[in-house]
């Protein structure tokens, strides 16, 4: 999948500007606070119907607009795709998506049109922080390999503010009815996860070795939650909700279900999470983006666009030849402050990024 063209309006700090990468890796260079990241945003938005570093739609409306437009086409060997966003700052305005020139109904329809697999800072958290980071990863995978997970996750979440919110009241009889169709959107995500793990734990082992070049280190993924090794996690999950329901009546939430997911990371047998030095972390973080990108590869017949965001000043050299070795195949738009980050590579194509401006 190659991009043709991306365009932003009124964008964070971009009035209007056209990108048009070539095919392999384009790297994005400027200062501090230049807009480099912005870019990729852009296209992670596209992608996906949000932003990889905020929640709130309105912080990418360039400050005094009333709405912001991106737009990105991209070839695929099936043909062109368009996809768009547009975000309004009126409060109760909400954001428009558009595919091939018609308004979507609803934000999961964009899934499946571009596919990108995002690679940022904030992805350290993925092997630091809390299982919300892992779930996230899962999350993002899944809804771009298939739209269907992301309906019946979206199904799960209604269903548990549902749920949690008749926890907190004194009126339970509406309990069992959240509770079958918590079940029901659960188990798409039980299986679709266990085995996305069973996929992540192959693929990063071997990226974490040929990136961390150390042979005793071994990086395993396993998904874990109560519903781990259910066969029937629909009869399972019900079960559970059953056996926890005097506990949630005391904490007033749910207790049971894959909304507790996590991935355990683990490096020569230990828990990343409490034991992992910052380079391993790094290095873990990326072998599990390139998986998404194996994946999304393997599923679709083509690579997704990779965006590599601040990768490079973080690797040392050698680990740093590696990873653009490895992605030359890949559409690539990669940030950096330093063109003497690229230790050597020859990227396709170099374009300068100065306040609001693109120039090659
Ligand atoms: N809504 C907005 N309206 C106008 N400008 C904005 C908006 N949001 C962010 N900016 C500006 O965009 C710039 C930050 O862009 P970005 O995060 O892409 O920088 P960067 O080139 O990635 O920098 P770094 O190398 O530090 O990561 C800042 O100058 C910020 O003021
Ligand atoms: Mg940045």
């Amino acid at each position: 999948m190659n991009i043709q063209s991306l365009r932003l309006h009124s964008f964070r700090c971009y009035d209007q500007v056209i990108l048009r990468p070539p095919e392999g890796v384009t790297v994005l260079v400027g200062e501090n606070g230049a807009g480099k990241t912005n870019l990729l945003e852009a296209v992670h938005l596209c992608c996906v119907g949000r932003s990889h570093r905020t929640g709130n739609d309105k912080e990418m409306i360039k400050t005094g607009q009333d709405s912001a437009a991106v737009q990105l086409t991209v070839s695929r060997a099936d043909g062109t795709h368009d996809v768009g966003v547009r975000l309004y700052a009126m409060e109760r305005r909400k954001k428009l998506i558009y595919i091939n020139g018609k308004t979507a109904p609803r934000i999961g329809e964009l899934f499946g049109h571009a596919t990108a697999v995002m690679f940022s800072p904030e992805d350290l958290k993925t092997v630091k922080d809390g299982p919300e980071y892992r779930r996230h990863l899962m999350d993002m995978l899944l809804s771009q390999r298939q739209r269907s997970y992301f309906y019946a996750l979206q199904s799960y979440m209604t269903a548990l503010k549902h749920r949690n919110a008749i926890l907190k009241s004194d009126d339970l009889r509406q309990l069992p009815v959240w509770s079958e169709e918590l079940a029901k959107a659960a188990v798409p995500i039980v299986r679709l996860r266990r085995t996305l793990a069973g996929e992540l734990d192959v693929l990063s082992r071997e990226h974490y070795r040929y990136i961390g070049g150390r042979e005793t280190e071994t990086l395993s993924v396993a998904y874990t939650g109560q519903l781990e090794n259910s066969a029937d996690p629909y009869t399972d999950m019900l079960r559970g909700l059953k056996a926890a329901e005097a506990d949630e009546l005391r904490r007033q939430t749910t207790l049971f279900g894959p909304h507790r997911d996590d991935l355990r990371l683990t490096l020569a047998g230990q828990e990343m999470r409490s034991f992992a030095s910052q380079g391993q972390v790094r290095t873990a973080a990326l072998s599990l983006k390139l998986s998404s990108l194996d994946i999304l590869e393997k599923d679709q017949g083509e690579p997704p666009i990779l965006l590599l965001d601040d990768v490079l000043s973080e690797l040392d050299p050698e680990r740093r030849r590696r990873l653009l070795g490895r992605i030359s195949r890949v559409q690539t738009l990669l940030t950096c402050t330093d063109l003497s980050d690229l230790t050597g590579a020859k990227p396709a194509c170099i374009l300068r990024v100065e306040k609001g401006s693109i120039t090659e």
